[in-house]
């Protein structure tokens, strides 16, 4: 992701950067000490702004106690905020100049997107297309289930006048089914050891069919991830997956269920690669949408597949820069 910034700031003339949703700043450091943009980010969670500061500080400790070269000339500035789908420009663009303390009313900058989830991908997008000073933007996307799907001024889908034209729209099944990692299920399909701890798969359904029995509010709602052995039984499942929840489904509901996943699980392996196979056509038109918006706003733009997608299923950038 670097490499693309450093690449589209070359086209662009334009070294400074603002990496929004930039978690523990990884991607910040190397920008900034790797490829020398002046860069700040902008981070919604208090502890990983705080993380991300005390990194730096070390990595730059490490950098002088080894005498290393670096083309870091600014301190990465990190703001701990939230950008919400209704910000102002005028007061994103004020914060920018702060932290780059410049007061240049052309002032211009890129914007970097690393995974930014469900709707702030489309906030950046956004973002980029109505500021003027934005110059261009490379975003990777993820968690598309989080999109806003109902038609509305921050709807995360769709944002191209193209595809609103058509009335094009997704349905929240479709954008989860797309987050899914379809390279590393393959792999999974081929040997049985590994086949068998798709097992998985019925348990977490047959738990949400529990949890919603209990509670609709409790429909799609996170559970923690449990890893599977042969010694897995449904009633362990649902305990270690259910241990932030209070919520203690009783031994009669949990054998009832355990005997019918017994007889079907197989069934929901087929039904889920079914579904998995179909996946990656709604990520394309999840993509192909952010690009035609970007392209509706007068913007050379194109969809790079960067990074290894056996590692980061969601591996494409949307790289963006305006003529
Ligand atoms: C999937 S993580 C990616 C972190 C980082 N870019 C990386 O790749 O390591 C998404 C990050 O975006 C942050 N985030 C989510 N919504 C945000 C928002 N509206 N404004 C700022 N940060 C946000 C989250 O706190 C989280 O750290």
């Amino acid at each position: 992701m670097a490499r693309i910034c450093y690449e589209t700031a070359l086209k662009s003339n334009c070294f400074y950067l603002v990496d929004i949703g930039s978690g523990l700043g990884h991607l910040s450091r190397m920008l900034s000490y790797g490829y020398g943009f002046k860069v700040c980010t902008f981070e919604a969670d208090t502890s990983l702004c705080v993380i991300a500061k005390e990194l730096d500080n070390k990595f730059e400790k490490a950098l002088k106690s080894k005498s290393l070269l670096h083309k870091s000339t600014f301190k990465t500035v990190h703001v701990n905020k939230r950008i919400e789908p209704d910000f102002q420009i005028e007061d994103f663009v004020k914060l920018m100049k702060e932290a780059f303390n410049d007061s240049n009313k052309n002032f211009k900058f890129g914007i970097v997107g690393l995974h930014p989830c469900g709707n702030l991908g489309s906030t950046l997008l956004r973002l980029y297309n109505e500021c003027p000073n934005a110059t261009f933007i490379n975003i990777s996307s993820c968690c598309y289930m989080k999109l806003t799907l109902q038609p509305s001024l921050i709807a995360g889908f769709p944002l191209s006048n193209y595809c609103k034209d058509k009335n094009f729209n997704l349905t929240y099944l479709s954008c989860e089914i797309a987050c899914h990692a379809i390279e590393n299920y393959v792999e999974r399909l081929k040997t049985p050891q590994n086949y068998n701890m798709l097992k998985i798969h019925a348990y977490r359904a047959a738990l949400e069919k529990i949890m919603i029995s209990l509670d609709e509010n409790l429909k799609h709602s996170a559970v923690c991830s449990v890893k599977y052995d042969e010694s897995l039984s449904f009633k362990k499942y649902c305990n270690k997956a259910l241990k932030h929840k209070e919520i203690v489904p009783s031994d009669r509901i949990t054998s009832f269920y355990e005997e019918i996943i017994n007889k079907t699980w197989k069934n929901v392996v087929v039904f889920y690669s079914v579904r998995l196979l179909l996946a990656p056509l709604v990520e394309t038109i999840i993509l192909f949408d952010r690009l035609l918006y970007a392209e509706e706003c007068n913007s050379y733009c194109e969809i790079l597949p960067a990074f290894d997608c056996n590692i980061s299923p969601r591996n494409h950038v949307l790289s963006a820069r305006k003529k």
